[in-house]
């Protein structure tokens, strides 16, 4: 699954229906309802004594049913060629027969004929406009169902912002008193005195607490981005500046395919770096230390007629579940003992930026690609 914004809304059930009805002609429905009518219609005329005018009257004139029926269900096309079938079965009765032929006038018999064909068309013209109309409608109803859930989405965000927020707030004044007095104890506890293994435990609890408020933070007011064309190349240099000390230390094999030109996408390099980062620690945690092997690579990838400039960080860890992965972006979802914050901030970023983040399973077992407009393309 990719992240919420990347995922194309479903087509509705009707857009399918209606796009296919050119082919329903042959449906056993229509068998029913305009196969076997135009054989009776046809057996019961050519049977029906040439003095008996009005039936035959009639039965012209029923030929006009399963035309019509057809044009509905199927379209310009199905109406025609149900007219043109009707035609072929009327014609050899109306003029060529010698025994029980229609009585008609030859002119009347042949505006009917016309009048067939007329209608087929006309109806299924009609028809194909409405089935049209009705594919809009249901596109908009899409597109204004996603909104929707985007717009819920983004309320939730928002309130569970303002909650983290205060939250947040709260902490930080008596962690920085804490971090204060901490430093002036520091020096107290003698490094081979007993109580320095708690103290040690106590101040790296401290550390903790301030990452998470940071994380916190971040979340709850995300920073603003600047819209500086950079060079996604120093985004993954950064990145594997930053990790790369982490991965040999836990003996984690850190590889980059990196571009000779440079592939440049609008945006702010802190919070992009950011982004990689946040991927890069998962993925870190996800792959087995002394044996794991991580991935980064930048290049451009067409995606639905746009060229995107793109960073891919791949992991040899195990598969993410797909139920897993459904809920991966979510904010406060952790596996481990994370705040369950960081792909939440990174995939509002990638946002904020007009991309997106996709992961799925592949390549050396989890790749997340992060997608970003190219400079100077539509859109950006
Ligand atoms: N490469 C990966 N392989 C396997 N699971 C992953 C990978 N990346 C993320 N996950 C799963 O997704 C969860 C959410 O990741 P996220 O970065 O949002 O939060 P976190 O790492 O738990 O906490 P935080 O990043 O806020 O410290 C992780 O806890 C982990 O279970
Ligand atoms: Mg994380």
């Amino acid at each position: 699954m990719a992240s919420p914004k990347s995922e194309p809304p479903s087509e509705p059930d009707g857009i399918a229906e209606c796009s296919k009805k050119a082919r329903l002609l042959f449906a056993p429905d229509l068998l029913f309802l305009v196969w076997l009518p135009v054989a009776a219609i046809t057996f019961f005329h050519y049977m029906t004594p040439h003095e008996q005018h009005w039936v035959h009257d009639i039965l012209r004139r029923v030929y006009y049913l399963p035309i019509v029926i057809a044009a509905i269900w199927s379209g310009k096309r199905g109406g025609l060629i149900v007219a043109v079938v009707v035609t072929l079965a009327y014609l050899p009765h109306a003029f060529l027969a010698s025994h029980h032929y229609d009585p008609a006038r030859e002119l009347e018999k042949s505006l009917e004929i016309v009048l067939y064909l007329l209608v087929g068309a006309v109806a299924g013209h009609l028809s194909d406009l409405e089935c049209r109309r009705r594919q809009d409608l249901l596109r908009a109803l899409t597109e204004q169902r996603r909104l929707t859930t985007q717009l819920v989405r983004a309320g939730r965000l928002a309130a569970l912002g303002e909650v983290v927020a205060g939250i947040a707030h709260e902490i930080k004044n008596p962690l920085h008193a804490l971090r204060g007095t901490a430093e002036i104890v520091d020096s107290l506890v003698p490094k081979d005195a007993e109580e320095r293994r708690m103290w040690e435990l106590h101040k790296s609890e401290i550390h903790r607490l301030e990452t998470v408020s940071e994380r916190f933070l971040s979340f709850a007011r995300p920073a603003a981005v600047t819209h500086a064309t950079l060079d996604l190349r120093d985004v993954a240099q950064r990145l594997t500046d930053l990790v790369g000390a982490q991965c040999r230390q836990k003996g984690i094999e850190l590889t980059a395919d990196i571009p000779e030109e440079a592939i440049e996408t609008p945006g702010d390099l802190d919070q992009l770096a950011q982004v990689a980062l946040n991927i890069a620690l998962n993925a870190i945690r996800a792959v087995e230390p002394k044996a794991g092997r991580i991935h980064v690579a930048v290049t451009r990838r067409t995606k639905d007629d746009r060229t995107m400039a793109v960073l891919r960080i791949e992991n040899d860890g195990p598969a993410i579940a797909e139920e897993e992965r459904e809920h991966l972006f979510d904010p406060f979802h952790t596996g481990g003992e994370g705040t369950g914050l960081g792909l939440s901030i990174s995939s509002r970023i990638a946002e904020q930026h007009g991309g997106f983040i996709e992961v799925e399973n592949g390549g050396l077992g989890v790749i997340f690609t992060v997608m970003l407009p190219v400079s100077g393309t539509k859109g950006t």
